[in-house]
């Protein structure tokens, strides 16, 4: 070593971000840039990182200067001079302590211009997650533009590292791709403008050695908490690491900040476990749970009946009672009306109109909603209902009264959606935000007893342009419309925090941690076909808790796929997550609707463990044996409800599995009981086993023909 590099090793300070399981570990040297040293299981002693030589990354490599062998960068300026070079060193670094974690701030400054960044990190104590984020501040004398703003580059060390991501389209969300990462660029982006999540979402793992597995082997999670465009980039080059830098998507989105002014970017929230995907999924969901990254994450979910694939718009006051009649006689809770409850001029009985004239249509509802919210309550049940607030159509009296409300590319004419008509209003806008504001506000104002809400988006941003920005700042719009949106959520939560709010976007358009911090849980997807289901819950709960996933058993033929399934197979593929319906419950025959009102008393038996306990995924329908098999376990591990099913026949299969149960205490002895039971009771009913038992060996089951399904409960018998 130089004299140089032992004085610069002496004065190089080690910030240790430490979570109960995980160490991120910063070096930080007066006038140096910060680098990550270290991000894996816990460390106590961090001088083994510096006597391994680990030398690690830069924490937020700059575009212009100097940093020129790594290939991503995470911020690129084009400073108030016309400057495009930037240089940041570390200034000082303080934390702080919040009720469950700490905040900890590292302050860079650049070398030539008066312009900072914090790097930001947020620790938690109940799960194993880091927040990471920067605040970027101008204090050049005239704006600069922001032509990159990632919020965090993390580095890791080459090997046999595999990447996991989710991609998809409408009613096919939440394809799970495993791959191996080579040299090059792995890129995962949206440009959608409000849906992030309805293609590729901004969700990754990176298993770090070799393929992909549910419960074992090192992995870390990165999740972008923001509803707007984004961009999750890993290149591998020559060197030692794989760069992974995800952020805001600078495409179309050059942001310029004036003086004095400072943009935080949203966070990164990253996870390492050494089990597998399963121990990340499992951080998430505490994280999200525990921590208000889903909106009142620790409350039990009500069981509902959505009107949608009933009636579709042909809603009216008989059809709804019919319905709530039905919903009564089941047991379920909450009844919602969806879309075809509104319209004056225009008459919402096809999707081409009234989006945005949020009155009552009398024709179809003559008593008005306040009528049908008693309808509900007089039969016990919550009252709901759909709307569709950031959007409107060219047929709506909105619309005429406010064509420079909508997003548009100037002097273009406008490009619709849905109905040939459809438009997306400019929540940039503030006069917009206040008018989302209201109309919850006049729903909760007119119909008070009002429990849950379906906030729908169906429309992307394809025409950019927005008359309330300025032409300096048209590239805000896609970055403006989401700082809008969520304003305006704020706003509803200060108003109405007891709300429950389900996020849909035509389906999962919307699955992301930039919204969910105001949404109760989000409609998983528009197919309700069980067996497509297996696959979408799947990939969806690599990320998010099953609390958070509305799961609606449908008609059969189902609508989407016209697959004909029992119905026993489409409870049981609905009961991973918050159960619903989705269908006229008086199309059920006398035997189903006897099945279904005992699978909903069921379910709300279970229903602590499954939206409160940790799952763990065990066969994968991934796997191509046609099987899949998983298992929610309370805290304590006194309670375990294991679902396993089969929805593929091949004769004397060569692949038949073990039935294996995980995430037991393996010295506790468990009681099996078969719940949705529906043929005579399995050798193993009422029998106690240990949990090493169950998990080491499991049972036999019978799972006889095609879209055969079984629920087990595991009672702690100590
Ligand atoms: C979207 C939603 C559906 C339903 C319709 C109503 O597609 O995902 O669940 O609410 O809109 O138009």
């Amino acid at each position: 070593m130089s004299l140089a590099a032992i004085a610069a090793a002496a004065s190089a300070k080690d910030i240790a971000l430490n979570t109960p399981n995980t160490t991120l570990l910063l070096q930080a040297e007066p006038g140096a840039r910060v680098y990550v040293r270290y991000y894996g299981s816990r460390l106590d002693d961090m001088s083994q990182v510096r006597n391994a030589n680990i030398r690690g990354e830069e924490a937020y490599p700059c575009f212009g200067y100097g940093s020129g062998f790594i290939s991503s960068m995470a911020l690129g300026v084009t400073h108030s001079d016309g400057d495009l070079g930037t240089d940041l060193r570390y200034v000082s670094d303080s934390c702080t302590g919040f009720e469950g974690g700490t905040d900890y701030v590292v302050t860079t400054r650049d070398t030539k211009h008066n312009f900072e960044v914090d790097l930001c990190y947020r620790t938690y104590g109940n799960c194993d997650v880091i927040e990471m984020w920067t605040v970027i501040r101008n204090g050049e004398k005239k704006p600069v533009v922001l032509e990159k703003y990632a919020s965090a580059a993390l580095p890791f060390r080459k090997g046999d590292v595999w990447v996991s991501h989710e991609h998809g389209t409408w009613a096919s969300e939440a394809w799970l791709t495993e791959e191996p990462l080579n040299a090059g660029r792995l890129e995962i982006a949206d440009l959608s403008g409000t849906r992030n999540a309805m293609l590729n979402r901004p969700n990754i793992m990176l298993s770090l050695d070799g393929k992909p597995r549910e419960n074992a082997g090192r992995t870390v999670g990165a999740v972008l908490c923001w509803s707007g465009n984004y961009r999750m980039t890993i290149d591998t080059d020559s060197g030692r690491y794989h760069h992974l830098v995800c952020g805001i998507n600078e495409t179309g989105s050059r942001y310029t900040l004036g003086r004095n002014e400072c943009f935080t970017t949203p966070a990164l929230a990253v996870v390492y476990s050494d089990e597998g995907k399963g121990g990340v999924s499992r951080n998430y969901h505490r994280w999200a749970r525990l921590n208000g990254k889903i909106h009142n994450g620790q409350a039990l979910r009500k069981t509902l009946l959505n009107s949608w694939e009933g009636v579709y718009l042909n809603v009216s006051q008989g059809a709804m009672e019919k319905m709530m009649d039905g919903v009564q006689a089941l047991g379920a809770e909450l009844f919602v009306m969806d879309d075809g409850w509104f319209g004056g001029k225009y008459k919402r009985s096809i999707d081409n109109c009234a989006l945005g004239d949020w009155v009552t249509d009398t024709d179809k509802l003559p008593d008005g909603v306040p009528a049908l919210e008693k309808a509900a309550a007089a039969r016990g049940l919550k009252w709901g209902i759909w709307i569709e607030p950031e959007m409107t159509n060219t047929l709506s009296e909105l619309y005429e009264k406010h064509p420079d409300w909508v997003i548009c590319n100037p002097g273009r004419e406008p490009v619709c959606g849905r109905g040939g008509t459809q438009l997306v209003l400019d929540m940039s806008n503030p006069a917009v935000q206040d008018y989302v504001f209201s109309i919850v506000d006049n729903i909760m104002k007119e119909t008070p007893g009002t429990y849950y809400i379906k906030w729908d988006c169906n429309m992307d941003i394809n025409s950019v342009g927005s008359s309330y920005l300025t032409s300096d700042r048209q590239s805000h719009l896609y970055v403006d419309y989401h700082l809008g949106l969520v304003r305006t959520l704020e706003r509803i939560r200060a108003n109405y925090p007891d709300l429950v709010i389900q996020d849909c976007a035509s389906g999962g358009g919307r699955v992301n941690y930039g919204l969910m911090p105001y949404f109760d849980e989000f409609w998983t997807s528009d197919n309700t076909d069980a067996e497509q289901r297996l696959f979408i819950q799947w990939g969806t709960s690599m990320f998010f808790p099953p609390c958070a996933m509305a799961q609606h058993v449908s008609a059969s033929p189902n609508h989407q796929t016209g697959r004909v399934l029992p119905l026993k197979f489409r409870f049981d593929v609905a009961m991973t997550g918050r159960l619903g319906m989705e269908m006229k419950p008086s199309d059920l025959s006398p035997e189903e609707f006897e099945f279904a009102r005992n699978a909903f008393a069921t379910y709300k038996e279970i229903r602590p463990v499954v939206q409160q306990g940790d799952l763990y995924r065990i066969l994968s329908p991934y796997d191509s044996h046609g099987l899949a098999s998983e298992i929610f376990v309370t805290e304590d591990k006194s309670e375990a409800v294991f679902f396993a099913y089969k929805f593929r026949q091949y004769a004397n299969s060569p692949a038949w599995p073990c039935f294996r149960f995980d995430g037991l205490d393996p010295d506790a002895q468990y009681v099996l009981t078969e719940l949705n039971r529906t043929s005579g009771p399995e050798p193993w009913e009422g029998k106690t086993f240990s949990g090493r038992f169950l998990m080491d060996t499991g049972i036999e089951l019978s799972l006889g023909g095609v879209y055969s399904s079984c629920i087990i409960r595991c009672s702690s018998c100590r």
